[in-house]
């Protein structure tokens, strides 16, 4: 109880900070976190590279303090390709998916709808799903405007709006950590029996789950989780876990000892972990909204229709029966 006060204080005050930085510093636009890096700053680091300040290159000092590696800052210091990568694997990949389903066209139920429903997820896992998901697409959108605002925002506001939108996105990053890291903890925890890699799943990506309509149609074999979501689940596991590392040990310096290397190199493994995951979730939302017809009711009310669940998932669907 004692800790979640603690922690509960923390963001509070660090929330608190922010505000008075932002009220008071308007005109310099420091940082206030990261106190400890800050105090090491080597012009363009880290807490500028988080979107602080207006100056958009890093400049490398003459001599590198501390440990600091000069091939780390090297790409920390690319902040325009950082940006566009970061933005590239959000809106990018929407526009790549927009194509494709103009091209190809959704996946239909072959039978329409059986108007009989099967039970598919647990009122506890819809539940988990949604703290994860929501907390990371908050994550995201925050995480948007402090790798990349400086350079597409920050031009077209004034100097307050600009410091004002920072120590939100930056606050609201921080506070979203929390309930990121208990649905990521929990998903993986209550599904990852569910996600064991097959033999029939290469079959599933040999003919990319049946999901294109152009030349014979075909459903492949799938269990509970087809290949694709098992695929998006273990990248989640993986990358996801990344980012709550790095994540926690650049929240934490002092907590972690992490010298400027270690951190500079967290923050390399947060934004490549952040590019991954971005792409991979607007697929898996794209799946889930549009390209799968009666796909969504599964993370509504934890029930799909029968004929979704012989299309999708015949072998599950045998099991059941
Ligand atoms: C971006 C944050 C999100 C994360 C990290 C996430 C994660 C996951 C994971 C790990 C699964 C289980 C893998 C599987 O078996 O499919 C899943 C399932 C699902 N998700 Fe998400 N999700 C996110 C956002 C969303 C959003 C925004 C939607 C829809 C608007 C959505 C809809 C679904 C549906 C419908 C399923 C069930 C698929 C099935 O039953 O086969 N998810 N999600």
């Amino acid at each position: 109880m004692n800790k979640a006060i603690r922690w509960f204080s923390f963001i509070l005050v660090g929330l608190l900070t922010c505000g008075t930085a932002m009220a008071t510093d308007v005109a310099t636009l420091q940082p206030q976190q990261w106190q400890t890096i800050e105090i090491h700053a080597i012009p363009g680091d880290i807490p500028e590279l988080r979107g602080m300040p207006t100056q958009a290159e890093l400049l490398l000092p003459a001599s590198i303090p501390e440990d600091a590696d000069e091939a780390v800052l090297g790409y920390l210091g690319a902040t325009d390709n950082i940006a566009f990568l970061v933005y590239a694997s959000l809106f990018g990949v929407i526009a790549l998916f927009i194509i494709f389903i103009m091209v190809n066209g959704i996946s239909r139920l072959d039978k329409g709808f059986s108007g009989k429903m099967i039970k598919r997820w647990s009122g506890l896992s819809v539940s988990v799903h949604w703290l994860g998901a929501i907390a990371c697409i908050l994550l995201m959108l925050s995480g948007l405007i402090l790798a990349g605002g400086r350079l597409y925002m920050e031009p077209g506001m004034n100097a307050s709006s600009w410091a004002a939108l920072v120590g939100l996105s930056s606050g609201l990053h921080e506070l979203m950590v929390f309930p990121f890291i208990a649905g990521y903890i929990l998903m993986i925890l209550m599904w990852a029996p569910k996600q064991i890699p097959t033999s029939y799943d290469l079959k599933w990506f040999a003919v990319l789950g049946g999901y294109i309509n152009m030349g014979k149609k075909q459903h492949p074999d799938a269990g509970f989780a087809n290949a694709g979501e098992k695929l998006w689940f273990w990248v989640f596991a993986l990358f996801g876990g990344f980012m709550i590392i790095s994540g926690l040990i650049m929240m934490f310096p002092a907590t972690f000892e992490v010298s400027k290397n270690t951190a500079n190199l967290m923050l390399l493994t947060h934004i490549v972990s952040t590019v991954i995951i971005s792409a991979f979730s607007v697929v898996h939302i794209f799946m889930a909204t549009v390209m799968s017809e009666g796909g969504m009711s599964n993370m509504t009310s934890g029930y799909c229709d029968e004929n979704w669940a012989k299309q999708h998932h015949n072998l599950w669907f045998k099991e059941l029966k």
